[in-house]
């Protein structure tokens, strides 16, 4: 990067063998190089297919993501749907700390839309987009370049009159004409736009070329005050790579997801290329304001929302990301952890002592956990995950940080309202040569229990067999997904069910040291969650 960097500053603070900027001089602003994040994993992110989550799961996300230091939370697209409008107006009613913002096409009526649901918020910011390459002016907007740019500094100056911070993107840039964008940007610039956001729509632009068109269009556009943003797809694997580029062009506003996911091959990973700074913000002077010890709780948080789990080998928040196999690697490793390792587990949030609770753990030292973890349950919440912690604690000898998050996981999906069939027991008899024949017992509400049999291909075909006689509800399931929350044999696994209903994908999840009883709550929780967004009537009934 261009800029003379010193080698070290006083706002540095060390970790063991690392150093890092002080997340607390950053808020204070004393650093001059801050990239603002720009958080959409509830917009781009929630809008891609498996990724969908109710309000109330959107709200937790939105409230991890204020805890992990976001600058700005993209919070969904309000003219989309009635759930869209609500979801950004409750998460701007109760989510404190970053900017909320709310997406909205050039149109007046979208834009009012995103005001008004953005409008409780401390800080709000409407997210208003068009297009720029010719591709989509011609054959999506059907409109001209001269067109495009007068109603895009009219939507700007609608915006300006609902709130005083107002974000311009226009798709595609990097397929665009650079002096046309030049001129788009300058104009709503004028108009009042205060960021700039130059995506790669279609992740297909490569470092050093993003590079120079940002450049490109920051040295033209010389509106006083304007931060230049960028928005980076990975459907080339390159969306990290290129945020970096334009950051070294003087982009200040990155837009990223958790565990980069998004429409089509995902979006730059938050966790990824704030890390990236971070590990490098020595050399270059530039760091984001993202505290970096929530970022492992803040991806374990979304995929136990979505039941969408990362790959292991995953930078950052991996399963695999900081273990070292070979015997070089961890003989290097013992001696001094440097050897082998960038940035420390503890950096993001990893512990590296695991175990952290057994039966024997009071409720406060449940709580005083939690708290750490950043979770803040209620009483009520707090007692009954005490109760399924202690139950849990019974099968398994370890309690480890992620059975935590597992256990409050069940805990506020329970709270979800929808036809609410709970699993009382079940047992399957199988055997080499006959196929196994289940017998299930659930309940619902303060109904009397009901009991069904039924065989299959394997026990969790039985049992879900079964479930469907007795609920009368089939749900054709698209995905079935099993996962170890934590090593050893004792683990409890984590199962995830998706179907497809009404152009969007829904998932259940169940978690228990047993996988069948694992798939029956996963699939109970796939029923309720189909109720609680009025979708029964798409689900095949069952004769009960
Ligand atoms: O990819 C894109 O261009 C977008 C815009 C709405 C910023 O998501
Ligand atoms: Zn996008």
């Amino acid at each position: 990067m261009s800029k003379e960097i010193p080698n070290h500053r006083s706002t540095d603070v060390s970790v063991g063998a690392f150093t890092f900027r002080d997340d607390k001089a950053l808020e204070r602003n004393e650093m001059t190089d801050r990239v603002r994040i720009f958080d959409t994993t509830l917009r781009d992110g929630e809008q891609s297919p498996g990724f969908s989550m109710n309000i109330d799961e959107k709200i937790r996300m939105a409230s991890q993501l204020a805890r992990l230091g976001v600058d700005i939370i993209e919070a969904g697209f309000p003219i989309a749907s009635p759930g869209d409008f609500e979801a950004v107006r409750r998460i701007a009613t109760e989510v404190k700390g970053p900017i909320i913002a709310g997406l909205a096409r050039i149109t007046e009526k979208d834009i009012d839309r995103a005001a008004d649901a953005v409008a409780p918020a401390e800080r709000r910011r409407i997210h208003t987009f068009s297009s720029g390459s010719d591709i989509h002016l011609e054959h999506m907007l059907r409109i001209s370049r001269d067109e495009n740019l007068r109603r895009s500094v009219k939507a700007v100056v609608h915006a300006r009159s609902r709130v005083d911070d107002v974000e311009y993107s226009a798709q595609d840039t990097t397929r665009s004409d650079r002096d046309y964008l030049v001129d788009l940007y300058t104009a709503v610039a004028e108009a009042g736009a205060l960021t700039l956001n130059i995506p790669d729509t279609v992740g297909y632009t490569m470092p050093h070329e993003y590079e120079e068109l940002i450049r490109y269009i920051v040295e033209r556009v010389k509106v006083p005050g304007v931060i230049f943003s960028v928005h980076c797809h990975n459907d080339l694997g390159l969306a990290v790579a290129n945020s970096l580029a334009a950051v070294r062009a003087g982009a200040r506003q990155v837009e990223c997801t958790i565990n980069g996911i998004g429409e089509r091959a995902g979006n730059c990973s938050l966790e990824e290329i704030a890390m990236a700074l971070r590990v490098h913000s020595k050399a270059t002077g530039i760091d984001t304001g993202i505290v970096s010890t929530e970022i492992y709780n803040t991806s374990r948080l979304l995929t136990s929302i979505t039941g969408v789990p990362v790959q292991p080998n995953k930078a950052i928040v991996g399963d695999n990301a900081f273990a070292h196999e070979s015997g070089i690697h961890q003989d290097g490793v013992l001696k001094a952890r440097a050897t082998y390792e960038i940035m420390t587990p503890e950096s993001v949030g990893r512990s590296s002592h695991k175990m952290v609770l057994g039966k024997h753990s009071g409720k406060h030292a449940l709580q005083d956990r939690l708290k750490a973890m950043g979770f803040e349950p209620s009483e009520v919440q707090l007692n009954t995950v005490f109760e399924n912690f202690k139950l849990l604690a019974d099968k398994k000898k370890e309690v480890f940080d992620e059975d935590l998050v597992a256990l409050m996981a069940d805990e506020s999906e329970s709270v979800e309202v929808g036809d609410d069939w709970k699993l009382v027991s079940y047992s399957v008899l199988s055997g080499s040569t006959s196929a196994p024949e289940a017998t299930v017992i659930l309940v619902r509400d303060s109904q009397p229990p009901v009991t069904g049999k039924a065989s299959g291909d394997g026990p969790v075909d039985a049992v879900l067999k079964a479930i469907r006689d007795l609920t009368g509800k089939t749900i054709d399931i698209d995905t079935y997904q099993l996962k170890a929350i934590t090593g050893g044999t004792d683990a409890q696994g984590e199962v995830a069910v998706s179907a497809r209903l009404g152009g969007r994908t829904l998932t259940g999840q169940g978690r228990s040291t047993d996988i069948i009883e694992a798939s029956a709550k996963a699939y109970l929780a796939l029923i309720r969650r189909v109720s609680a967004n009025n979708m029964t009537d798409l689900v095949m009934k069952s004769e009960p």
